[in-house]
């Protein structure tokens, strides 16, 4: 297939405006008469709220508004489970739990009435470890509920005791990630203007999930998703980041909003956003594994417990994503898995960027590692007997066939790329002086889209101008990603028209069906197909108009660089005569598109069914070097091979992988955020540290395209898989370099150092 606009690096739609800083993001928005609003937070991560005094706060100086829980209409909300408050009532459980909110005429004088609030707090004891938390009797974090558990996802397949007395090898390891921050450029913004044409309010910012905030936004005020417009505008990176934060802080402005009738503005500054902002699950994960002699698994046992923080946001879910990754991409007859997420009053933590994989993938490769060790294999041998291949049969029993298994090869385009072998050998022999290199790397197969956490739909709207030109509209929202280059691609590719013809509009809810969240890499493969099925039916339309005015066959026509052609190439009219005649004579030249993701299928209760319809496959690979006298690791270099089935922008998948490495590398060696009785100690850059570009070594992307039957031109995910692999393969180099094994991310100076982990487990 040859493509004009699609799978080509063309620039991005928004480049100029967002690199000229014509760009306008959530806090560049101004409204005549706007107020601005700032939150007080709790002082303690667990306290029962005894008073709150507000009556010095609302004689300050520019203050209109002094607001507590007791005037929010319903200050319970959650798109899982409504548990997360607006803000606290009679108890906080964390420690970004807000109290009372004013609005003033200045951000400043909002900030200085915060100030003279008072609240009474009585200290509660609370639960900082997840493992306390689940522990039976344990002091309960939300009254009403049984105990600590959000959740539990078991997985059966065959018989364990089985599989491990059949084994010649049976290796029990314990490992443990950590609680990041996702570190988005910009902090949180929104404004919601009150009494806005026909709306009762609109609220606009920077929102990952423009029907997720309306959604929260009308069940908090009790009033119909149509009195609620939530319009998107650019944003300054989110990484899963924008959503329930989000969510809460339109909630409270549209309460002020309603109430002063003016609008309403909040901007977080950084330390605001570390403090209140939900974070990456951190994990313990306890595995089991038996293999024989030769290397091939018989079964394996895992134990994961995630730390939800006061609220359980999004951790049924992701734990559920963490349930069909564990294993990681390996056939065998015998696996039990369960998996829970607890309360505790740590910062509460969500979707990010990954979803629950990063976290189960660091533990399963490091674990193929470490068992490859025990058996004397390479860790390519070990895994090439047991990985997923075409047809092969996943821990939940799922068929994978129906798209290209290509285990095999991203993992080898990344070991060529790389030159795996020779170094992997090098390296694999004595080295003399303190600094010592190792290479290490890890495989992942990832579900695509939803799978089964929520319908799987999205919409479109193009419309065509009688001049040719056209505009598209999506449910699905640009987060940084590219969405908006991808989609004006597919849509040029459809029509035969050229990008520039072709204006994209942000989401707007009130214009374009709910479309779910732009979510879990699914906005190409979804999104992408609702475009395109837009696209399609528009050109339908037009050859159709064509046909009958030529007195041609349908099937004899199509249109191509602006053109209309017929079978032997010779161009019969231009688009723009086309559409200026039929917009002339009263044919509709816009079009809705649809698209529902194919049928899955998922048991609960034993852990089974068709979770994805689809999935991608990626192998990433580091080479380190280790300071062994003081700890310092360099990575070198790291490739990663990623099959997107097709790629609709190969630039932009590259700045995908780029990014995703980026962060991965965060991840897997610096990144943890400091908490004490759940209270944030790094609140800022200087303290939490994220990679610069002195951290990051020469990345090597590689696309590797197995067009899928379900994807647009093919097309599938790319986001989160770039970013699930890389503490892996990281690990796994720095126990090769220096045979120090650390199961405790971020791999820092400390651990790297004395070679272990700061708990037990494992040798
Ligand atoms: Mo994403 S982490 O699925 O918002």
């Amino acid at each position: 297939m040859t493509f004009k606009h699609v799978n080509k690096g063309i620039k991005r739609v928004d480049a100029y405006e967002k690199v000229t800083g014509k760009a306008k993001f959530g806090a560049d928005m101004e409204f005549a008469d706007m107020l601005f609003a700032k939150v007080l937070r709790s002082e303690y991560s667990h306290a029962e709220i005894k008073k709150i005094d507000v009556s010095e706060a609302k004689k300050m100086p520019g203050v209109k508004g002094v607001y507590t829980a007791f005037d929010i209409p319903n200050n319970l909300f959650g798109v899982i489970v409504q548990d997360q408050q607006v803000l606290a009532k009679d108890k906080v459980v964390l420690a970004g739990d807000g109290i009372v909110m004013a609005a003033a005429e200045s951000e400043k004088e909002a900030a200085a009435a915060l100030e003279k609030v008072k609240v009474k707090y009585e200290e509660l004891d609370g639960i900082y470890d997840v493992m306390e938390a689940r522990k039976e009797g344990s002091l309960k974090i939300h009254e009403d509920k049984e105990d600590n558990q959000v959740i539990h996802h078991p997985l059966r397949k065959g018989d364990v005791e089985k599989g491990f007395a059949e084994a010649y090898l049976i290796l029990e390891r314990e490992y443990t990630t950590q609680l990041i921050e996702h570190s988005y450029l910009e902090p949180e913004a929104v404004i919601v203007v009150p009494n806005d044409q026909n709306h009762l309010v609109s609220v606009y910012g920077s929102i990952q999930n423009p029907y997720a905030a309306r959604s929260a936004v009308a069940a908090v005020l009790g009033v119909e998703l149509a009195d609620v417009r939530v319009i998107q505008n650019h944003i300054g990176g989110s990484f899963g980041g924008k959503d329930e934060v989000i969510s809460a802080m339109a909630a409270r402005a549209a309460v002020m909003a309603l109430d002063l009738d003016r609008p309403v503005k909040m901007v977080n500054t950084r330390e605001e956003s570390f403090t209140e902002s939900y974070k990456r699950h951190p994990y313990n994960l306890k595995y089991k594994i038996g293999a024989t002699e030769d290397g091939k698994l018989t079964a394996m046992e895992i134990e994961a417990a995630a730390d939800s923080g006061g609220y359980a946001c999004q951790t049924p879910f992701v734990t559920w994503r963490s349930v069909v990754q564990a294993t990681g991409p390996y056939e065998l007859d015998n696996v039990k898995t369960d998996t829970y997420g607890y309360y505790t009053n740590n910062p509460y933590t969500g979707a990010m960027r990954g979803y629950g994989s990063p976290q189960v993938i660091f533990a399963q490769e490091s674990l193929m590692d470490e068992l490859a060790e025990e058996l004397d294999m390479s860790p390519v041998e070990l895994r090439k007997k047991n990985m997923y291949s075409q047809d092969s049969v996943t821990a939940s029993g799922q068929k994978l066939d129906g798209h290209t298994v290509s285990l095999a090869e991203v993992m080898e385009k990344a070991m060529k790329e790389i030159n795996y072998e020779e170094k992997y050998k090098e390296y694999s022999k004595e080295q003399f002086g303190d600094k010592k290199r190792g290479i290490g790397l890890s495989i992942s197969f990832r579900g695509c889209s939803l799978g089964a956490e929520a319908i799987d739909a999205a919409a479109s709207l193009i419309q065509i101008n009688k001049d040719g030109s056209a505009a598209v509209y999506s449910g699905l929202a640009e987060n940084g990603q590219g969405l908006k280059t991808i989609f004006t691609q597919i849509t040029a590719e459809v029509l035969g028209i050229r990008i520039e013809d072709i204006d994209y509009m942000e989401v707007d809810t009130t214009f374009t069906p709910d479309s779910g969240s732009t979510v879990a890499s699914r906005a190409t493969l979804i999104g992408g197909n609702a475009v395109k099925n837009a696209a399609e039916k528009l050109r339908k339309r037009i050859i159709n108009f064509a046909a009958d005015k030529f007195d041609f066959s349908a099937d004899n026509l199509a249109l191509k660089d602006g053109f209309l052609y017929d079978e032997s190439g010779n161009r019969l009219a231009l688009f723009s005569d086309l559409t200026q005649e039929m917009g002339n004579t009263g044919i509709l030249l816009s079009a809705y598109g649809w698209y529902k993701g194919p049928e899955i299928s998922w048991d609960e209760e034993k852990g089974c069914g068709n979770p994805y319809f689809t999935y991608v496959y990626g192998c990433q690979i580091a080479e380190v070097e280790v300071d062994t006298g003081t700890g310092e690791l360099t990575i070198l270099e790291m490739a990663a091979a990623h099959d997107v089935g097709r790629a609709i922008n190969p630039a932009n998948v590259k700045g995908q992988i780029y990014g995703g490495v980026m962060m991965g590398l965060g991840y897997g060696i610096m990144e943890e955020l400091e908490v004490e009785k759940g209270m944030i100690k790094t609140k800022n850059f200087h303290d939490y540290l994220i990679p610069t570009i002195k951290d990051m070594p020469e990345i090597k992307p590689i696309i590797v395209e197995n067009p899928d039957p379900d994807g647009p031109f093919g097309a599938k995910s790319i986001g989160e898989p770039t970013l699930e692999l890389g503490s892996a393969a990281i690990a796994n180099a720095v126990a090769h370099a220096s045979g120090r094994r650390i199961r405790s991310l971020p791999l820092n100076l400390e651990r790297v150092l004395i070679g272990r982990s700061l708990h037990k487990g494992g040798k």
